[in-house]
C-alpha cells in the first residue's frame, strides 16, 4: 500500500513538474524615457518606451511569468497598466497609479511581474497616470501554451492594430 501511495505521489509529481516545464518565465526591460517625434513638419518631445512609438511588443504562452523591469527615465512619474490582463493573484502588479502602487518616480525602476492564466489572443499595455498613455503603450500577444488550441479559429495572420490618440484631451 505505502509503495502504491509512492508510486501515486511520483507520478503526481512528474505531472506537476511537466505542467510547469511547458510554462516559462519572460523576462523584458522598459526604458520610459524622452523621444523627439516629428509629425506634419512638427517636432514634439513624447514619453514613450524604448524609443518607439508604439512600445516593444511582449510574446507570450497562456501559463507564462512576466517580469517587466520598468526603468523610469522620464521626467514623469509613470506605472504600467496591462490591460485585460486577469492578474489572478497578483492584483498588486495591475498598474493603476494611487490603486494598486504608488507612481514609480523619476529615475526609479519597478518590476511587474505576473502570470498569465486562462486567456489568449491579444491584449495591450500602457501607462496607467495621468495622460501619458497617449504615447507609453504596446501590445501584448497571448498565445495557447504549447499542444493547446486557440478558444477561437486559428487566426490566418496576425496583424497587431494599435490606434494612437495623441491629445491630453482625450483623457
Ligand atoms: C528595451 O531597451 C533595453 C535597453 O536598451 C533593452 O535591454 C531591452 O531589451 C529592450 N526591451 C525590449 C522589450 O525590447
Ligand atoms: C525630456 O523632455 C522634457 C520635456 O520636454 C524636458 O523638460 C527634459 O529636460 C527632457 N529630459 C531629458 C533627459 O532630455
Ligand atoms: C510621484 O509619485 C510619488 C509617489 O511615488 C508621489 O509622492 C509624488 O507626489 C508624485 N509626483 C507627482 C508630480 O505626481
Amino acid at each position: 500500500m505505502a509503495r502504491l501511495e509512492f508510486a501515486i505521489t511520483c507520478a503526481l509529481t512528474l505531472l506537476a513538474l511537466s505542467s510547469v516545464a511547458s510554462a516559462a518565465i519572460v523576462e523584458h526591460t522598459f526604458q520610459v524615457k524622452n523621444l523627439t517625434v516629428s509629425k506634419l513638419c512638427h517636432r514634439q518631445v513624447i514619453t514613450a518606451v524604448n524609443g518607439s512609438l508604439p512600445g516593444p511588443t511582449i510574446r507570450v504562452k497562456e501559463g507564462d511569468t512576466l517580469h517587466v523591469h520598468v526603468v523610469n527615465e522620464s521626467p514623469y512619474n509613470v506605472t504600467i497598466h496591462w490591460h485585460g490582463v486577469f492578474q489572478l493573484m497578483s492584483g498588486w502588479a495591475d498598474g493603476p497609479s494611487y490603486m494598486t502602487q504608488c507612481p514609480i518616480r523619476p529615475g526609479s525602476s519597478y518590476t511587474y511581474r505576473f502570470t498569465i492564466t486562462k486567456q489568449e489572443g491579444t491584449l495591450w499595455w500602457h501607462a496607467h497616470v495621468s495622460w501619458l498613455r497617449a504615447t507609453v503603450y504596446g501590445a501584448l500577444v497571448i498565445r495557447p501554451r504549447s499542444g493547446h488550441k486557440y478558444p477561437f479559429p486559428k487566426p490566418h495572420r496576425e496583424v497587431p492594430i494599435l490606434l494612437d490618440a495623441r491629445s491630453p484631451s482625450l483623457e
